[in-house]
């Protein structure tokens, strides 16, 4: 069953906090003068268009990245994030949205190499014509976990994995959790970051205390609500589980989250959690 389409989403408080996740450890990344692999295993299309018919449907982008478009006072780290928006709308009007493949094209480098995977037809189409012609990136229609499994170790022995599961099948958090466990037998320093959406918060602590029981060590969890646990149907929040995170990323997500929080809140109730799973 394939029936999730990240263009009703994209944008939206969830894709704000996972992308500017991804853009720090990315640009933590850099900072070292050697190659590396950007593995993105459910990549969906790649950009959407925010005037469409199903973004202003749902119109989740505008309690996203709409509420922090043309703000002077976006903290500076989050200054690559938001620069890889403003790079797909020159004029300065918000039409475009990255999607997380775009995000890490636009921060990458030339020396670095990124490996896509996405299983829906229509959004492989969509992928493969944003990166035609691009010879840094691979894109491939396999199941993600398949495809991280036949790649791991990469030959450049440093890579961010991002991991973003649509969880529409009731399989999808113990998939992930084995796809990361079988990825980091091979290949254990990689960067593994696995997003989750909170919609039942005792689902979650199920998730998180079986990802904390296999053994992995240095797992840090930073999580973003936007409003109080609820029971009722619908997603509250948002996380991100990243084994062996940049060391600066607890310090970076301490200094932003605050800030983000009261950005994004749809009341006061919103809340954050920085809090290592596993330490080192
Ligand atoms: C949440 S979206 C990804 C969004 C994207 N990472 C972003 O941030 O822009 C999840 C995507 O995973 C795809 N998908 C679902 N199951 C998959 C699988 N087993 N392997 C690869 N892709 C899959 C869906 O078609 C969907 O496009």
């Amino acid at each position: 069953m394939l029936s999730y389409r990240h263009s009703f989403h994209a944008g939206n408080f969830a894709d704000v906090l996972k992308h500017t996740v991804q853009s720090l450890i990315i640009e933590s990344l850099k900072q070292k003068p050697k190659p590396f692999v950007y593995h993105d295993t459910h990549s969906a299309a790649g950009r959407y268009d925010l005037r469409d018919e199903k973004s202003q449907k749902t119109g989740e982008y505008k309690e996203g990245i709409a509420r922090l478009w043309h703000r002077n006072d976006i903290p500076e780290l989050m200054h690559p994030y938001i620069d890889t928006v403003e790079a797909l709308n020159p004029n300065g009007d918000l039409k475009y949205y990255p999607g997380s493949p775009m995000v890490a094209k636009g921060l990458i480098g030339h020396a670095n190499r990124l490996e896509l995977t996405e299983l829906h037809p229509t959004d492989i189409k969509l992928l493969r014509q944003e990166f035609a012609g691009d010879r840094k990136v691979r894109i491939e229609q396999v199941d993600g976990y398949q495809g991280l499994n036949g790649k791991m170790p990469p030959a450049q022995r440093r890579a961010l994995v991002l991991i973003d599961p649509p969880y529409e099948l009731k399989t999808e958090h113990d998939d992930a959790i084995r796809g990361i466990k079988d990825a980091h037998k091979k290949f254990a320093t990689g960067i593994y970051a696995l997003w989750y959406p909170m919609v039942s918060r005792a689902q979650v602590n199920r998730f998180c205390q079986k990802f904390a029981d296999q053994g992995i060590r240095n797992i840090l969890r930073i999580e973003m609500c936007v409003k109080q646990d609820t029971n009722e149907f619908g997603m509250t929040g948002s996380g991100m589980i990243i084994v062996n995170p940049p060391w600066k990323l607890e310090q970076q997500m301490k200094e932003l989250l605050p800030w983000l929080t009261k950005q994004l809140k749809q009341d006061d109730t919103a809340h954050f959690t920085i809090e290592w799973l596993v330490e080192e």
